[in-house]
């Protein structure tokens, strides 16, 4: 079993998701009806870490806790280490108390993984690392932290965000780091964005002369930064983790393939098709919920047509033909009413509204 140590980092801005992060921490945003956050401590907990330090923004800490609590559901202790929002390596600085001298794994509270990282972690342990990273492949690296490996697969250079990429390989928000890395951290200055980047710290480790490794993950990984990648990430998880099972009534209607009907809702003359879960409570009236959709508890929808959708919880969506790739937040309702062509609005800060 790997040491002690995890720090979790559920704190931030969350900026690339407003509205929506205005009211709620971005780690809280569900998939699959469950926040994000709830996945990612799944892949704690396969580790075997006993102690978790969570750390939490001062305005968003509060749901967060409310959500982990005393972190029972996965069998760990939780610590919370409140932070103002000034970069991961800020967040290590801050939690330096709770880390002491261990060997700790570090992972972002919005990053979904489709694979344990047992295996990661015993390498860090076996090969005596001062750092180990992980990197996946991907398009557009100019959204994350790049890393640069030599012929042996060592890691030669790390650049966060860079606007010419010089690798296509990105940094996943999962890491192992020995002690070291707080004399990393204590080095580096903040970067153009203000912040202390965890990029530059690893940086600053292999300029130390640290031992630093990397690794590719062969499975899918989604950072649900922005809209698009939390749709993405519902889809992934209903698709990997949702089993039939209708608790709920249903009647007059079809509940074809992977769908899950929570206890307390009701399906009338209407057409499920999963992948999909319907949350507690909820009604579906008279219309067709397809797949890769997840309706949050108690939320309403009739006389619609909904695809590809995160509606959250206590939602309404009435009278809208087709509703498809939305993310809808709690307690908002979405209607047609009046004549075609007729559209009436009352949408908050930042939002985004596509007819
Ligand atoms: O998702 C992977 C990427 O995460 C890496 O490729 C980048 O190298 C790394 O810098 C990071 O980039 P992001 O810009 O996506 O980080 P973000 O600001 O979204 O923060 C990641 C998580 O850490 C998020 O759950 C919020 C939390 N956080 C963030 C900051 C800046 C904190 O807890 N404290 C903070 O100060």
């Amino acid at each position: 079993v790997f040491g002690v140590r995890c720090l979790v980092l559920s704190g931030g801005r969350g900026t690339r998701l407003r509205p929506l992060t205005f009211s709620l921490a971005k780690q809280l945003v569900p998939v699959a009806n469950r926040p994000i956050l709830g996945w990612v401590l799944d892949r704690v907990a396969e580790v075997g870490v006993r102690d978790v330090g969570v750390v939490v923004a001062p305005d968003t800490g509060w749901a967060v806790r409310e959500f982990v609590g005393d972190g029972g559901e996965w069998g760990f202790r939780v610590e919370y280490i409140v932070q103002e929002p000034l970069g991961l390596a800020h967040a290590v600085k801050v939690a330096r108390r709770f880390l002491g001298d261990d060997d700790f794994l570090m992972c972002l509270g919005d990053n979904l993984l489709g694979s344990s990282i047992r295996g990661f972690v015993d390498r860090f342990e076996g090969e005596g690392l001062d750092g180990l990273i992980l990197l996946k492949e991907v398009e557009d690296p100019r959204r994350f932290g790049v890393a640069v490996l030599d012929g042996e697969g060592r890691v030669v250079r790390l650049v966060e965000k860079p606007s010419e990429p010089p690798s296509n390989l990105a940094l996943v928000g999962v890491y192992v780091f020995s002690r070291r890395v707080h004399e990393a951290v204590d080095r580096i200055r903040p970067s153009w964005r203000g912040e202390l980047e965890i990029t530059d710290a690893i940086q600053e480790m292999i300029n130390m002369g640290c031992r630093v490794g990397a690794e590719v993950l062969d499975s899918w990984w989604i950072d649900t930064g922005k809209k698009d990648d939390v749709l993405t990430a519902n889809a992934v998880v209903l698709d990997e983790y949702v089993v039939r099972d209708v608790r709920g009534e249903v009647v007059g209607s079809r509940v074809e393939g992977r769908v899950r009907v929570e206890e307390g809702a009701r399906v009338v003359d209407s057409v499920v098709r999963g992948p999909c879960v319907i949350g507690r409570g909820c009604v579906v009236e008279n219309s067709f919920i397809g797949p890769y959709t997840s309706v949050g508890d108690g939320s309403r929808i009739v006389n619609s047509s909904v695809e590809y959708c995160v509606i959250m919880e206590g939602s309404v969506v009435e009278n809208v033909e087709r509703l498809e790739e939305s993310l809808v937040g709690r307690n908002a309702r979405v209607a047609r009413r009046g004549g075609r062509g007729v559209v009436r609005l009352h949408v908050g800060d930042y939002s985004e509204v596509e007819v």
